[in-house]
């Protein structure tokens, strides 16, 4: 079993899912007929559309529905609250840029930022946003994509880039299966900070042909997984002192023991590292209304908290910091 699975899993759920449109297509399936002719249609349509081709359409709609989304952050504010975290640290590491809200309101506060993202629709989407507000950019595209058995999907990375003068360098990579791009950062880059926000993927995700091995139970305990290896990843990166920020959206109360437990919950995650958890920090959070946004499936306490009603709980952004000792 991988060492992250000893740590804290399958109990927190994925940031979101793609729940309105896939309403959308049970409605859909259940207007055109039979349940027979339905079989017979899926069967037709899974031989003529390989898994590459469902991967690509899974990613376009992730990046359309999570546009509408973080747009919604953005306006609110969210971001820039997120970002105040590592306010005065110059260069930072972004894991998951979604289509470039959180990274425009970085690169707006003058961070020099390199972006890790497996969904390349995402990163060229963040690409054309910072490029409209005036920033350069360099986008590294370097997965390669191919039919696995059993409509699954692998996909192998190329080399990592040369470097870049860019305000902001984009490379496609894979938090859970890339050593190369791990190695690289590793060897070449020294963060002030790695920031890891709003982690999700897209529906297609548990049809990768190493899913399994990674050790979610399923979707459901894949941000986790990714947050473990950011804490791995932050570990080698972060120059001394350098902070890792973490947010999630979930219920929250604002006392003592809530605070504690996540801030237990996240040691564990950084058990294997050097790094040190030390903040909570909370932002009431409004999901937004808008029609065919990705809506949140909040992350649940590990476990119940002696002494708290779970049941006052308010929907927030919470935000852990640890900090890479000197
Ligand atoms: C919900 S979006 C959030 C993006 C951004 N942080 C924000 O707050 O708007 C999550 C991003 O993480 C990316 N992602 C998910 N799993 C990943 C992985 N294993 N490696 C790299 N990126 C990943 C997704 O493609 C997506 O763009």
């Amino acid at each position: 079993m991988p060492e992250q699975c000893k740590r804290r899993s399958a109990g927190s759920l994925l940031g979101d899912g793609e729940s309105t449109e896939n309403e959308k297509k049970m409605g859909q399936a259940k207007q055109r007929g039979s349940r027979d002719q339905r079989i017979s249609q899926a069967i037709a349509r899974s031989a003529e559309v390989p898994a590459a081709r469902e991967l690509a359409s899974a990613r376009s709609r992730y990046a359309t529905q999570w546009e509408i989304s973080s747009l919604h952050f953005f306006e609110s504010g969210y971001y820039d609250w997120m970002a105040n975290a590592v306010d005065g640290r110059s260069k930072v590491l972004e894991i998951g840029c979604g289509v470039g809200y959180s990274t425009l309101t970085l690169a707006q506060r003058g961070h020099s930022i390199i972006v890790i993202d497996e969904n390349p629709i995402c990163l060229k989407s963040t690409k054309e946003r910072l490029e409209e507000s005036g920033f350069s950019v360099t986008l590294h595209l370097r997965g390669h994509v191919e039919n696995a058995p059993g409509e699954r999907y692998e996909i192998s990375y190329g080399d990592a880039p040369d470097g870049s003068l860019a305000d902001a360098l984009l490379i496609e990579g894979d938090m859970l299966n890339d050593p190369t791009l791990r190695e690289w950062l590793t060897q070449t880059h020294e963060f002030d900070a790695v920031v890891c926000w709003l982690l999700g993927t897209h529906q297609y995700r548990g049809m990768e042909c190493h899913f399994k091995d990674y050790g979610a139970a399923d979707n459901f305990g894949f941000r986790i997984l990714i947050q473990n290896s950011t804490y791995e990843l932050a570990d080698t990166v972060l120059r001394p002192n350098g902070i890792l920020h973490v947010v999630d959206r979930g219920g929250f109360l604002d006392n003592e023991r809530v605070i504690a437990s996540i801030k237990e919950s996240h040691r564990e995650q950084a058990s294997v590292t050097s790094l040190v958890v030390e903040n909570v920090d909370y932002l009431e959070y409004v999901e937004p209304d808008a029609h065919n946004a990705m809506q949140m499936v909040f992350t649940p306490p590990d476990n119940p908290i002696d002494g708290v009603d779970l049941s006052e709980q308010f929907p927030a952004l919470i935000a852990v910091t640890s900090t890479k000792p000197v």
